[in-house]
């Protein structure tokens, strides 16, 4: 299975969030995305996802085009997101906010809280089931994010900033949870994170955005290589890190 970007083109008024851009995901496997802030990650995946039409390319899943189509339609074949604000339902306790997309997919009330709580489980917060979404600390918020997003059963999951404001270890425990996601349930996953490190030690593949373009691409290898990378956009600092 394979989900791939072509030649993408996003424009804003005049302004080109998006240029001719092509990405492409295979099922198990993790691909990272970095770039500094504004280059266009986050509309890569409203691209994917069916939140923001292209103003030219074409998004196809194993071969068929999905471009256009809507959010609910594209999440039912197989592609899950989360948001890079948690955007839960506040109102709604965390089991119940996985149960909901269960029971939205067609499944009974019954087994949606099930799976629910076995995602919850399998992520390691099920101590979170009752608790109040509202008042959840940031990294269990992002937590319970993800295995809402996995009540799809998806093929594909794009995470959008999933470590930001973590601390190391925090990012370690989340590093293996993305680890299991590809390795166990087989789910191909497009990780975009700040935290270089993270991604670099990750994926099979990361692309590098700078200002909507694709600057590079490769495995950890030619990405900490790469002069244009050393140069176009990240700092020294954080290459070093990596
Ligand atoms: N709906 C929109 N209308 C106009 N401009 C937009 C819109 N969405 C995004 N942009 C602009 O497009 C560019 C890319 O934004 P995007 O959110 O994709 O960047 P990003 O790489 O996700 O950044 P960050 O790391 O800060 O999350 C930015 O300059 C942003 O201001
Ligand atoms: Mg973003």
């Amino acid at each position: 299975m394979s989900l791939e970007l072509r030649s993408i083109n996003v424009a804003f008024g005049g302004f080109k969030a998006i240029d001719d851009v092509t990405i492409s995901l295979k099922k198990a496997e993790i691909a990272g995305l970095i770039g500094p802030n504004g280059a266009g990650k986050t509309t890569c995946v409203n691209v994917i996802t069916g939140f923001q039409d292209p103003s030219s390319g074409t998004v196809t899943l194993d071969g068929e085009s999905i471009t256009g189509k809507a959010p609910h339609d594209i999440r039912r074949r197989g592609l899950a997101r989360t948001f890079q604000a948690g955007r839960l339902f506040t109102g709604l306790d965390v089991l119940d906010n996985l149960a909901v997309t269960g029971v939205g997919l067609g499944h009974s009330r019954r087994a949606s809280e099930d799976e629910a709580m076995r995602l919850l489980d399998w992520m390691g917060v099920a101590h979170l089931a009752e608790l109040p979404a509202a008042g959840l600390p940031y990294t269990d918020e992002r937590r319970v994010g993800i295995a809402r997003a996995l009540m799809f059963a998806p093929d594909f999951l794009l995470l959008d900033e999933p470590a930001a404001g973590m601390s190391e270890k925090e990012a370690d425990d989340l590093a293996r949870i993305i680890r299991r996601i590809a390795d166990e349930l087989e789910c191909g996953v497009l990780l975009i994170e700040h935290n270089v490190g993270l991604v670099l030690s990750l994926s099979n593949h990361v692309y590098v955005l700078d200002a909507g373009k694709i600057i590079e691409e490769g495995d950890k290898a030619a990405i900490l290589g790469s002069q244009a990378v050393r140069e176009a956009y990240l700092g020294a600092d954080q290459m070093e890190d990596a």
